[in-house]
């Protein structure tokens, strides 16, 4: 497997979109309840090693992204809110459905503008060498991560986007 951060970046975003299209295919609650779970799991974990690692990085690294990093966060804030309510809700609630469609949509754009916008840019100002680094940094950082939202480290996370 690549260490290059961009492509371990972007191999989780496949997962992810994976398990959205296989959620908007599902009928039984039951179904899609393991692919809550699921999406969870993953959008936990690359959360956490974006902020801790690849978006820090970026700002500090490459100052004309500063923008694009900011929105990021919100965006992975907005999407936090979204991953603590449903982690709380059962398959059968009302609106399990409408609020798991509502976080698909939010983070396939949050994806989409990170691989169409910035990441090339990241990729074009960093270079393999830095790039490869990072993506070790990316390890550390996932073999730490919370994979559930109400582990302490995720909630620090959420804490730090709105406080800080
Ligand atoms: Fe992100
Ligand atoms: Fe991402």
């Amino acid at each position: 497997m690549s260490s290059d951060a961009i492509v371990m970046l972007k191999d989780d975003h496949k997962e992810i979109l994976r398990t959205f299209r296989e959620f908007e295919k599902a009928d039984a609650d039951e179904a899609k309840g393991s692919l809550v779970d699921r999406m969870i799991e993953l959008l936990t974990v690359h959360t956490y090693i974006e902020n801790e690692v690849m978006y820090p990085r970026v700002r500090e690294l490459v100052p004309d992204l500063e923008d694009d990093v900011l929105e990021s966060y919100e965006e992975h804030h907005v999407a936090d809110v979204l991953v603590m309510e449903l982690a709380a809700m059962k398959p059968d609630d009302e609106r399990f459905t409408a609020k798991t469609m509502v976080l698909i949509e939010n983070v396939r754009h949050h994806i989409e503008e990170e691989e169409q916008e910035w990441f090339p840019q990241v990729r074009e100002a960093l270079g393999r060498k830095t790039l490869q680094q990072l993506g070790a940094e990316l390890a550390e950082a996932r073999s730490k991560a919370p994979r559930k939202p109400s582990q302490p480290s995720a909630l620090k996370k959420t804490v730090d986007a709105v406080i800080s």
